[in-house]
């Protein structure tokens, strides 16, 4: 039943998400008016060419490039200009007004996410985001609602296409870095300049925002232990994949222990790492995304879909626009972050993980006790070791740890790097997911 009055819906961005966004409200006008129980009105779209032509054909009259005056009387604002300004200062705007604020935008959230948070919460306004992580996949409101009872203890996301897809290729294909990114540029998943998603960049924003939510604690974008695949070579991927593993560019998210002093803290970090490959993630190929969840009740969960892509996001962005706009029917304010448990996050050398180290080694008699100490002298005990004769004179090395320390492994690596028998490090690779 319609028992209330239209609601004005401003849409900041008529791209890849906002047209979709703006067709789908159009088209779908009269069933998300019964959902809500009020009209949403589509009252313009701020775009920064209004001649532009664009894929979606929607009425001319909507486009403005006057996204200010747009917002004024707006009673929910969708944010899909991407960046960190004019959008911020265009949502703390709408937030000051008292409209809610609907985003996509992963990047104003990590770094922004406090300040456009306490805007809401200072008017009782709401701020949703479902579509800023893993694009259509539910993530938001399950970490939000669902698991708001239960206690999550990791996270491990592979919340990139891009990358996800590059790595697929290579695993798939036995394709090199270089030749997966063209395909994927060619197929329109990386952007012509693809270092947000290579970098590891784009991941370490969502880490940041998913960390934030589960351990109910601001995370800073800063904090976030970042590594991109840049480095990763066709030679890991086959050798991973002769070992039964499969690299994946991991999101992890994590509660751990200090081993300084004993107390609770998060950590927040992105690398590509070795996944077994019966493990679940192992199984997301080409641009899919998938958010592996472990809470201590519910045990393991995994959400899995499109992590990107216009109408797919649009669905996301949707969700939320109708969820703020029955809160406006119904009244009340808006949901606030939760940020109670202000748990220090630890720097990446407190981590506790395991790493499979690759080496060439000079193959003569004495060699291997050389190494074993170095693992022993760090106090990383070694799981697995593999040994095979490669070129005449040198051996590779192939040595699995027990989990261990962070920064243990990582001065165990430079210790193996200054020793005489050791003539190269061919690969360093944390394994995730046991
Ligand atoms: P696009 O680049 O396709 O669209 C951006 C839109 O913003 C364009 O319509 C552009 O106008 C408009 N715009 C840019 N600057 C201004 C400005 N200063 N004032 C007014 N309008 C402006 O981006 P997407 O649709 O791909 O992404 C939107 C958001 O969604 C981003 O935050 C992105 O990270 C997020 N997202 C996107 C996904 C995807 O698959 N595309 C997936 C998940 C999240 P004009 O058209 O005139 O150039
Ligand atoms: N560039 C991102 C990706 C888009 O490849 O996943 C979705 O955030």
């Amino acid at each position: 039943m319609i028992a209330y009055r239209s609601l004005r819906v401003a849409l900041l961005g008529g791209g890849s998400v906002g047209s979709q966004v703006a067709r789908l409200l159009i088209e779908h006008g009269p069933e998300l008016a019964q959902r809500v129980g009020a009209e949403l009105e589509l009252v313009g779209i701020a775009v920064r060419d209004v001649d532009a032509k664009r894929d979606v054909e929607l009425p001319r009259e909507l486009y403005t490039t006057d996204a200010e005056t747009l917002i004024l009387g707006a009673d929910v604002v969708v944010e899909l200009i991407g960046g960190l300004e004019p959008a911020r200062t265009l949502v703390l705007q709408a937030l000051r007004s008292g409209a809610d604020v609907v985003t996509a935008n992963k990047a104003l959230l990590a770094t922004h996410g406090p300040e456009l948070f306490e805007a809401a919460e200072q008017v009782g306004a709401q701020l949703s985001y479902e579509a800023a992580v893993a694009g259509a996949i539910p993530i938001i409101r399950p970490l939000r609602e669902s698991l708001a009872g239960d206690r999550v203890k990791r996270i491990l996301g592979i919340v990139n296409g891009t990358t996800n897809f590059i790595l697929d290729r290579m695993d798939t294909s036995g394709a090199d870095l270089d030749d997966a990114l063209a395909v994927a540029t060619e197929l329109g998943y990386a952007e012509a300049d693809p270092t947000a998603d290579i970098g590891g960049y784009d991941a370490a924003q969502k880490a940041a925002i998913l960390a934030s939510l589960a351990f109910h604690t601001t995370v800073p974008i800063e904090s976030v232990h970042r590594e991109g695949i840049t480095s990763v070579t066709a030679a890991q991927i086959e050798s991973a994949r002769k070992a039964g593993y499969v690299v994946k560019l991991l999101a992890i998210c994590e509660r751990l222990t200090d081993p300084d002093t004993g107390e609770e803290g998060v950590s927040a970090r992105v690398y590509p790492a070795l996944v077994d490959r019966r493990h679940p993630l192992a199984a997301v190929h080409g641009a899919n995304n998938a958010v592996f969840v472990e809470a201590e009740a519910a045990g393991s969960l995994m959400f899995y879909g499109a992590g990107a892509g216009g109408v797919e996001t649009a669905s996301a962005v949707l969700g939320d626009l109708v969820a703020v706009a029955r809160r406006h029917v119904v009244g009340g304010p808006g949901l606030a972050e939760s940020t109670h448990a202000s748990l220090p996050v630890l720097e990446i050398g407190k981590v506790i993980t395991r790493y499979a180290v690759t080496i060439e080694v000079t193959d003569e008699p004495g060699v291997l006790a050389t190494v074993a100490r170095i693992f022993a002298d760090h106090e990383v005990s070694v799981e697995q070791l593999e040994q095979s004769v490669s070129a005449a004179g040198t051996a590779t090395l192939v040595i699995g740890t027990h989990h261990a320390r962070e920064s243990a492994l990582a001065e165990t690596v430079t210790a193996l790097e200054a020793s005489p028998v050791v003539s190269q490090i061919a690969s360093v690779l944390r394994v995730e997911g046991a």
